[in-house]
């Protein structure tokens, strides 16, 4: 089995010793992830736990099995932020962005409550209704009460309602014990699977929140989890010299300090946008914190951005190497494509001769190379990321290695990388606008 290819030096432009020092300041951390993860689901690392809960994984199992019984033709996955965001990262990054345009199960993501986003994708789902399909919704909310959920929820029960004689069947909740959803899913007969209540939804996708629907699209569940493990056993190793986790971390917290404090996601393949949709959440909603965990205002955080290769280097690139020296970056690319396409040796030996009879993947390899060597002549410091290929087993590595990337930094800032908030104010907000209060 390969390994996913991590590269940080000489581009991240940081001498090796300094790296050594702050990943041994992780030691204690790594030190107290070890004592959580034999605490199960007790401690704020219950999100280390999720890959070892073996029953869990079979309850989900289960009712995967139950509900590929209503022959689903359709599938909505209801769900905003960290009750998204994973599922559809790993979900794009194996089945692509046109996954809808395939034969088979289409997938419809109802998040933001945009009218006219929300009526095109009803609108698709009530022709399927209409056309005897079979439409699944799993409805996924940690707090059971998230605003966008609960409407996008109301209005997918009343068309269900109006289609399916049995509407309960086709409805799986996935939220927090006692929550209000989950009191409502028990009173209308609803399936409903679980999250930890200590699993928050930046670090949810191992656990129903990603493992149901993913499972129900195809994807291989057994083989995430595994490569969850591995990477989980991997970065709790901090002090080694491949170890992708603690050496990013340490890696942000010196550019950091040194002003660069924006941390680009350079992706390489389009496939990987919602991953990188995803990590900019995790970064954003775990680090941004106004106070340490002992009350000292800092106002820390870093700015993630996500830009596409090589579609961005039309776009972004000026700014990213002329630009002020306030950016550290991650690429990330893919060894291995699904397919092979080759570039005919008709019009491209006039156009652009040297790239005639090769294929896309040599080109997409080569303009990767000439950034990172661009980026070197420019200063600008960088670490690479190769994933052998896109599958269960490496994504989900590298979502559990991004995981524990941002623990270790938030403990470098001594920072609580597992609340937010500052979310909670706008949604408390809201709500009193709603209520005119
Ligand atoms: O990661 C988080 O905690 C947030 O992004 C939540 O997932 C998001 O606000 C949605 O909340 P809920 O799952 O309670 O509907």
């Amino acid at each position: 089995v390969k390994k996913l290819n991590f590269v940080y030096t000489p581009h991240c432009l940081i001498e090796q010793k300094e790296i050594k020092q702050v990943q041994a300041a992780l030691a204690p951390v790594a030190e107290q992830m070890r004592s959580a993860l034999l605490q199960g689901y007790a401690t704020d690392y219950a999100s280390l736990s999720v890959p070892d809960d073996a029953s869990m994984l079979a309850t989900v199992q289960e009712l995967i099995a139950d509900k590929k019984r209503l022959n689903p033709t359709v599938l909505v996955i209801i769900g905003i932020g960290g009750s998204n965001l994973g599922t559809r990262a790993f979900h794009e990054a194996l089945y692509g962005t046109l996954h809808n345009e395939r034969p088979g199960l289409k997938v419809y993501y109802l998040d933001t409550v945009d009218t006219d986003s929300t009526h095109d994708k009803l609108e698709r789902i009530e022709h399927e209704l209409r056309n005897n399909g079979s439409v699944l919704v799993n409805v996924v909310s940690k707090s059971g009460t998230t605003l966008e959920s609960a409407a996008q929820f109301s209005v997918i029960l009343e068309l269900l309602k109006r289609y399916t004689p049995a509407y309960q069947e086709h409805v799986v909740v996935t939220t927090d014990r006692d929550s209000a959803l989950w009191r409502l899913a028990h009173e209308q007969g609803f399936a409903c699977l679980e999250i930890p209540r200590k699993v928050g939804g930046r670090y949810s996708v191992f656990s129903p929140v990603g493992l149901f629907p993913l499972g129900l699209i195809g994807v291989d569940i057994e083989a995430c989890i595994q490569g969850a493990r591995a990477a989980r056993e991997h970065a709790l190793q901090v002090h080694l010299p491949d170890n992708p986790a603690s050496i990013m971390a340490a890696l942000l917290a010196i550019q950091y300090a040194a002003g660069l404090t924006i941390h680009d996601t350079f992706l390489f393949s389009p496939d990987l946008e919602s991953f990188g949709k995803w990590y900019r959440q995790l970064v954003a909603e775990s680090l941004g914190k106004a106070t340490t965990t002992q009350g000292q205002v800092v106002n820390i955080g870093l700015t993630p951005t996500v830009s596409i290769g090589s579609t961005d280097l039309h776009s972004m690139v000026q700014l990213y190497l002329a630009g002020p020296h306030n950016r550290f970056t991650t690429f990330i690319a893919v060894e291995n494509a699904r397919r092979q396409l080759q570039i005919p040796d008709t019009t491209a030996r006039t156009l652009a001769p040297a790239m005639a009879a090769q294929s896309f993947a040599t080109l997409m390899h080569a303009i990767l190379q000439g950034t990172q060597k661009a980026y070197e002549r420019a200063q600008r410091p960088f670490v690479s990321w190769v994933i052998p290929e896109k599958n269960a087993w490496y994504i989900g590595q590298l979502m559990q290695y991004k995981m524990m990337e941002v623990m270790y930094l938030g403990s470098l800032w001594n920072i609580n990388p597992f609340d937010q908030p500052h979310v909670e104010l706008y949604k408390q907000e809201t709500q009193r606008l709603l209520a005119h209060e």
